[in-house]
């Protein structure tokens, strides 16, 4: 089965979904990403602080691809932001991956405390851009405030944002904002991942995958609340990624190009929105809070 494709603003293609590695353990990362390939995935999305892009890479080798049929996206941690740290970022992410050329590399989170070394890390991901070494770039977990502040100090438009996006939180203004700017919309937790991560937050959490409006369009459709949570995002142009490590789900969530939401299931899942972010408010990452080093590859 042929995935669709999505062009970015410099012209390269990817797939519209792809599959994500957040809380894959090393030791069930390349089992995940092997079944992922099988089912027809090309498109892996990992980051350096995953701790996984070394299995990811061993998973995508021993597959046995051409190289160009598999698009490999990861990301700079905060701790390796800055011109020459973030040089060196992407030398570690395609030593552990295995890889000369890395298809997109973004930074992980704006670093609203220390914005210069923000800007100087994605400075790096030009000059990494125009010596061929990556594809495409791009950012995460950008807000309206943080571009705003951004994109007049950098040459290349970001290719993605990649951000948590899910029916009980849509940032339409963020939306808006990216895709006017020719910025295309990359959802993590595109199934609501993260109002229910086991082991994450109290009981009064709603998940999702639970919600009543979501299951009464599954059932009409035939289809389960995470197909139909990937289907109101591939719908609306946005890039998914969503993870998981059972095989049964991984197939589930690749199985969403044979069914068609209408306007109307559409906009019932749009009335979900809660405006309540689940991951950490971007500004609260600082190199205070979160400055745990990468490894070397
Ligand atoms: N840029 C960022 O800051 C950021 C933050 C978070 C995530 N991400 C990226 O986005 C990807 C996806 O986001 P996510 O992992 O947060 O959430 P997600 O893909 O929305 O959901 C993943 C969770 O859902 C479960 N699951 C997967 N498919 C399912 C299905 N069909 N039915 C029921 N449960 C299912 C998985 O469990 P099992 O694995 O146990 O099957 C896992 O607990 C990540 O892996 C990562 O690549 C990026």
């Amino acid at each position: 089965m042929a995935i669709p494709t999505l062009t970015l603003n410099n012209g390269v293609t990817m797939p519209a979904l792809g599959f994500g590695v957040f809380q894959s353990a090393p030791e069930e990362t390349a089992a995940a990403v092997t079944t992922a390939l099988e089912t027809g995935y090309r498109h892996i999305d990992t980051a350096a602080a995953y701790g996984n892009e070394r299995e990811v890479g061993e998973a995508i080798r021993a597959f046995g691809l051409p190289r160009d049929e598999v698009f490999v996206e990861t990301k700079v941690w905060i701790s390796d932001y800055g011109f020459d740290q973030t040089l060196h970022a992407f030398e570690k992410s395609a030593g552990k991956l295995g890889l000369d050329q890395i298809d997109l590399l973004i930074l992980h989170q704006p670093l609203p405390s220390d914005f210069e070394k923000t800007v100087a890390a994605y400075r790096a991901l030009e000059r990494l851009l125009a010596d061929g070494k990556v594809r495409a770039i791009g950012v995460s977990n950008f807000m309206p405030e943080h571009l705003e502040r951004f994109l007049p100090q950098v040459e290349v438009t970001p290719a993605v944002n990649q951000i948590e996006i899910h029916p009980y939180f849509q940032q339409g203004e963020l939306l808006e904002y990216n895709t006017q700017r020719g910025i295309l919309n990359q959802a993590w937790s595109p199934i609501g991942g993260i109002t229910f991560y086991p082991g994450w937050g109290d009981d009064s959490r709603r998940s999702t995958l639970q919600d009543p409006v979501i299951n009464e369009i599954a059932k009409a459709v035939g289809k389960t609340p995470a197909q139909v949570m990937l289907r109101w995002h591939l719908q609306q142009d946005r890039q998914v990624i969503p993870k998981s490590v059972t095989p049964q789900r991984i197939r589930e969530n690749f199985d969403v190009f044979d069914v068609e939401l209408t306007d109307h299931q559409l906009e019932r899942i749009d009335a979900l929105d809660t405006g309540v972010r689940g991951g950490p408010e971007p500004a609260s990452i600082t190199l205070e809070t979160a400055n745990f080093p990468i490894p070397e590859a």
